[in-house]
């Protein structure tokens, strides 16, 4: 696998906040879902827990449980010290203050790490890497939560066409969210993408959210595939 754990920012977000995130409906969870750079988001934990189907697909899952602990706790410290220097680019909404975001990610941490330990071999965590994806099965939604746009200054624009491409082969709907890059400011790769993936049929939505934490980052993209729109 190429990608180096040294190189990822292992932060996950828990069931509660992909609900917010991508406004998701109590039906919705009881459909089968894609969730593409899940990292060690508690949201497959949680929700197969309580009887939902999720495949979360991460490079990282090829490490173990407790080397992607270790470099989380190598980093954790870090990221919530940039943030409390950064106070204009936040919003508390949700997580109140920093030690509270903190605390909310050592949450989701736990019960990502021991669902990885019992379920990594169970077919429930996938080890890939987009833009490349070889899945056996089909689903109902896709999401991809703090991954593309995101990471617009590290991914390109081909980077995010062919990974869009290539998870609405499994999946008639994708959720996007955020749509600022690291800097928070809008992706520059949002219009591109919509005017190149126009043309071949796909069709877009954006919705206003009910999270925010990146000052700005209140919206999320669906994208429907062409057999689907
Ligand atoms: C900030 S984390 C987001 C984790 C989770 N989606 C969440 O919102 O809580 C970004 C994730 O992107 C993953 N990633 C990096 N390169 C990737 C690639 N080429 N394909 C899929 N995921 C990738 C990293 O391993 C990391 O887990």
């Amino acid at each position: 696998m190429a990608v180096e754990l040294s190189q990822v920012v292992p932060l996950g977000r828990s069931l509660e906040e992909y609900i917010k995130i991508f406004d998701l409906k109590a039906e919705e969870l009881k459909l089968k879902i894609l969730s593409l750079a899940d990292g060690p988001a508690s949201f497959n934990a949680e929700l197969s827990a309580q009887g939902g189907q999720v495949l979360s697909v991460d490079p990282i899952y090829s490490f173990s449980a407790q080397e992607i602990k270790s470099r989380f706790e190598a980093i954790l410290d870090n990221i919530i010290q940039q943030v409390k220097s950064t106070p204009q680019d936040w919003v508390w909404s949700y997580h109140q203050n920093p030690e509270n975001l903190r605390k909310h990610r050592i949450q989701v941490m736990e019960k990502f790490s021991q669902d990885f330990e019992k379920r990594s071999h169970s077919g429930a965590y996938l080890a890939a890497e987009l833009p490349h994806l070889d899945l056996k099965d089909s689903f109902d939604l896709a999401l991809c939560s703090h991954f593309l746009f995101l990471y617009s200054d590290y991914f390109s624009l081909d980077f995010h066409l062919e990974s869009i491409q290539e998870i609405l082969k499994y999946a008639p709907e994708l959720r996007i969210f955020p749509l600022l890059s690291l800097k928070g400011k809008i992706s520059p790769y949002l219009e591109p993408v919509k005017k190149t993936l126009s043309q071949k049929g796909y069709t877009f939505k954006i919705k206003s959210v009910e999270y925010e934490l990146q000052k700005g980052g209140h919206h999320m993209l669906l994208i429907r595939g062409p057999k689907f729109s």
